[in-house]
């Protein structure tokens, strides 16, 4: 029996990046949707969940991915209530990465350091990405901020978390890298994940700083989110601060995003969000 994948996009062009690694976790087949949101959805999921024999249904599964995760949320919720009794098959959630890099980025800040108590500053967290990442950090005990250029902007996902994990997450406006460096007084971990292109940080806004402890940026395309910190550094020193770069953190990222797709084909009642997939990230980071 093939593995079937059934990638939901919530734009109109659904990733390449997310079929390529759903046939690197193991699907044999994917058909990939663009335009998916909740009102359309239904009859996509019917055809997943009414055609094969409740011990087969585990070779078909779902994944969930674009930019916009309240659509995504909203597709995923739209989804569920369409599965009853047997019919049901796994599900992953990760709209524009943001499960897996945020879980592949936060299981490495957290490798042999508590950081509990620890003050975290999400740069540009207003994103799917950022968004994950500052739930992470608050569950790990962190008090988290995340910034944004506009007030509302960042205060919408800050409610976004709150509304969706329970979690309080500082909403900071900070429109300019003199803002964001304002922002990150005091704190010990700084997190960028900002769009690809946007720098947010000058380097000496970062070595300058006592308190900063460690330093990690998601964007891997050029220029860096924070400049001064390498793609490919994982756990570099720099100005008495630990470095992590994009693709320092992407590799486990991407090992994690496809250990997870391999797991949908394991059971057809799976459902692997934020939570489950940091626990993956956790168990894969290397010693
Ligand atoms: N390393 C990996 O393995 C990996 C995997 C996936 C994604 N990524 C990277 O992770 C980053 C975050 O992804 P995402 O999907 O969450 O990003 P996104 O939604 O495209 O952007 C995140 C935030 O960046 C801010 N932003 C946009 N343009 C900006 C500008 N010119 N200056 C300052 N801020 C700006 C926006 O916040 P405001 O409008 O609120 O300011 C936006 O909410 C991206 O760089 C992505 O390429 C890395």
């Amino acid at each position: 029996m093939k593995k079937l994948l059934y990638q939901f996009d919530t734009d109109t062009l659904p990733s390449v990046f997310d079929n390529v690694v759903g046939y690197d976790g193991g699907a044999d087949h994917i058909s990939a949707y663009g335009g998916v949101n909740a009102d359309n959805v239904g009859g996509l999921v019917e055809g997943a969940i009414f055609t094969r024999s409740p011990k087969d249904k585990k070779n078909t599964a779902l994944f969930i991915g674009g930019s916009n995760m309240l659509q995504g949320e909203a597709m995923l919720r739209a989804i569920r209530a369409k599965f009853f009794a047997k019919f049901r098959v796994s599900i992953m959630f990760d709209c524009n990465g943001s499960n897996t890099t945020a879980a592949a980025a936060v299981a490495w800040i957290g490798k042999g350091r508590t950081l509990a108590g620890k003050r975290a500053v999400v740069l540009a967290g207003s994103g799917p990405v950022g968004q994950r990442a500052a739930v992470l950090l608050a569950r790990e005990g962190a008090n988290v901020a995340i910034t944004g250029r506009k007030r509302a902007g960042v205060q919408a996902a800050s409610d976004a978390i709150k509304a969706r994990f329970g979690v309080a997450v500082e909403a900071i406006e900070a429109a300019t890298n003199a803002e964001r460096a304002a922002a990150i007084r005091g704190a010990q971990i700084v997190l960028a994940t900002g769009a690809s292109g946007a720098a947010l940080l000058d380097a000496k806004q970062w070595q300058e700083s006592p308190s900063l402890e460690l330093i990690a940026d998601a964007n891997a395309s050029p220029p860096a989110g924070i400049e001064g910190v390498g793609a490919s550094d994982r756990g570099a020193n720099s100005h008495g601060k630990i470095l992590f770069g994009a693709l320092g953190v992407g590799a486990l990222k991407l090992a994690v995003h496809r250990a997870c797709i391999a797991r949908l084909f394991e059971q057809n009642d799976l459902l692997l969000d934020a939570e489950e997939i940091y626990s993956t990230a956790k168990e894969m980071v290397p010693a």
